[in-house]
């Protein structure tokens, strides 16, 4: 990103992920280019404890229709487009044609926006595109249609120039965590700040990660220099549903809380993280006891504030 150009669409500007990104773009000085198709700024009122930031500028569009994504970045003279829209894994199981819409053609539509303007891409692959199990491959269409998003990355930069960056988040937790499979880990958080019994339905070893601690990551490569086709994981460290319930006993040891049900098999070896390292150098790692504690908190302080 050159100092000249400080402008970023994000996508899925309504979700998660963004609710935790948008705040430091703009705390960086960053122009925000907002994109979701229904503006929903509930979960970025909770990660602020209060107001949306009104430095955003939004605008409502489906990143499937053609030409959107090129005319919002030609509009708006843009220099990074950070693509975080998506339909999880519940939504693309149960529907795997939008899925394939939003996840396959949502991602082709913003790269071809890229090239358009000659901008950057960072996407979110996903931990789901790792193999695993007896097929050695990915084991749900959403771990597919992600899969695919990384080679169409790797070929808009052979064939067209189109530099890009994809991250793959595992399972991160924190408030706004309220969609996907693996949000019943945040839940369980929640209960526990609103006095509720709860059960995550599933056990794992997978890597946890703190949703502060991502957006931190995508902050740092959005304002460094780099260029060219690249992937990465964003950690290597193998955590378990066990040491989740532990930490949430920590602070909570009256709490009601339990992880019970079948294993979700997820890879716990050959992740790397040395691409990413390499341009914003260590990554930020908030332990598993203080991110929980942390997330525990603000819930508890969201309920004071009636925002829970
Ligand atoms: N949260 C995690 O633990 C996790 C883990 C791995 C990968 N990821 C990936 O990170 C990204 C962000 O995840 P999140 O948790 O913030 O997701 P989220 O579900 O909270 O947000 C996704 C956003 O995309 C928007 N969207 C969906 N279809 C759209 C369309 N056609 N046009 C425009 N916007 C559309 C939705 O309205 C939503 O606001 C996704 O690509 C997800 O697959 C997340």
């Amino acid at each position: 990103m050159t100092s000249s150009n400080r402008t970023v669409v994000v996508t899925g500007a309504s979700g998660f992920l963004a609710a935790w990104i948008l705040p430091k773009l703009i705390a960086r000085g960053l122009t925000v280019i907002a994109v979701d198709i229904a503006r929903d700024e509930m979960r970025l009122r909770q990660v602020v404890r209060g107001e949306a930031p009104d430095e955003i500028a939004w605008q409502v569009a489906d990143l499937t229709n053609d030409g959107i994504m090129s005319r919002i970045a030609e509009q708006h003279a843009v220099s990074t487009i950070l693509h975080l829209a998506a339909l999880q894994i519940p939504a693309c199981r149960a529907n795997p044609l939008a899925g394939a819409k939003v996840n396959v053609v949502g991602h082709v539509s913003v790269l071809e926006a890229a090239r358009s303007v000659g901008a950057r891409v960072i996407y979110t692959s996903s931990v789901a595109a790792k193999p695993r199990g007896a097929a050695n491959a990915p084991a749900n269409l959403y771990g597919v249609f992600k899969r695919a998003d990384e080679e169409i990355a790797r070929l808009y930069a052979e064939d067209f120039g189109v530099s890009s960056f994809g991250l793959r988040p595992h399972v991160v937790y924190g408030i706004g965590r309220d969609q996907g499979e693996t949000s019943a880990v945040t839940s369980a958080m929640r209960a526990v700040a609103l006095g509720a019994r709860y059960t995550v339905p599933w056990t794992t070893a997978t890597c946890f990660q703190f949703a502060d601690d991502i957006a931190e990551m995508f902050v740092r490569l959005v304002e460094a220099e780099w260029n060219g086709a690249h992937l990465a994981d964003m950690t290597d460290n193998v955590e378990s549903t066990a040491d989740i319930i532990a930490a949430i006993r920590a602070v909570a040891p009256e709490a009601d809380v339990r992880a019970e049900g079948p294993e979700r098999l997820s890879p716990t070896t050959g992740f790397d993280v040395a691409a990413l390292e390499k341009i914003i150098g260590p990554r930020p790692l908030t332990p598993l006891a203080e991110g929980v504690r942390r997330t525990i908190e603000h819930f508890r302080d969201l309920r004071t504030k009636g925002l829970a």
